[in-house]
């Protein structure tokens, strides 16, 4: 998978750079790129909960991998683990939690378990605050291995964080919020965070017209 190449490209890069290389010679691309992380979700998981691979794997309590159904239609992908979340090793259970988990079960009207919810970097940033493109591109590999196992029809992406290292551009999250941009393997949709919606909760009834459409896009051919 392309993406998965890059981003491990992308780790690669980052590591030299922390080292001290500016320049490094253009090396060819071997096939199965992919392969380098496991095919199944529990070895993934467990190669997460061990990874040292940036400086958050220091400080977090636990790593968050992610949730839900391992074949959903519906993946949520958040900007990263706080507090409660770097406690309970789960995703989105503090108060932005119980926000995205009435957006799931009132609005598109399925349970969260159904879903499957995951974040761009896997540990907690200290002091909540966003990931360095460092930390992102490091932790990138493993959500894109995530997806390509999960293989969700619809994506959505929770604020700008998720949006912009899904995609590598660099749009405000208002200006790109509702677009359903098709990313060949599945359909994107921008929204707004739910800790954004926690405070400015007139955001709320952008989000709903979004999760209606996306609750739409589902039911496509079902
Ligand atoms: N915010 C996120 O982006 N992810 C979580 O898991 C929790 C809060």
């Amino acid at each position: 998978m392309n993406r998965l190449y890059n981003a491990l490209q992308l780790k690669r890069l980052y590591q030299l750079k922390q080292l001290g290389f500016d320049y490094v010679p253009l090396v060819e691309k071997r096939s199965g790129a992919s392969k380098a992380l496991p095919n199944d979700l529990e070895r993934l998981e467990k190669m997460v909960s061990e990874c040292m691979l940036c400086a958050l794997g220091k400080t977090r309590t636990k790593a968050v991998f992610g949730e839900g159904d391992p074949h959903a239609s519906l993946m949520f992908v958040g900007e990263g683990p706080g507090a409660q979340e770097d406690m309970s090793g789960r995703p989105f259970v503090g108060r932005a939690g119980e926000l995205l988990t009435k957006m799931i079960e009132n609005a598109i009207e399925v349970p969260r378990q159904s879903v499957y919810i995951a974040n761009i970097v896997k540990c907690r940033p200290p002091n909540n605050r966003v990931p360095t493109p460092e930390e992102a591109y490091t932790c990138l590999p493993y959500l894109m291995k995530q997806i390509e196992l999960i293989a969700p029809r619809v994506i959505v992406a929770l604020g700008a964080t998720a949006y912009h290292y899904l995609t590598g551009d660099k749009s405000g999250i208002t200006k790109v919020r509702g677009e359903v941009i098709d990313r060949g393997d599945y359909l994107l949709v921008p929204t707004y965070h739910p800790s954004y919606l926690l405070r400015n909760p007139s955001a709320k009834k952008e989000v709903y017209q979004d999760l209606l459409k996306i609750k739409r896009l589902l039911c496509e051919n079902c």
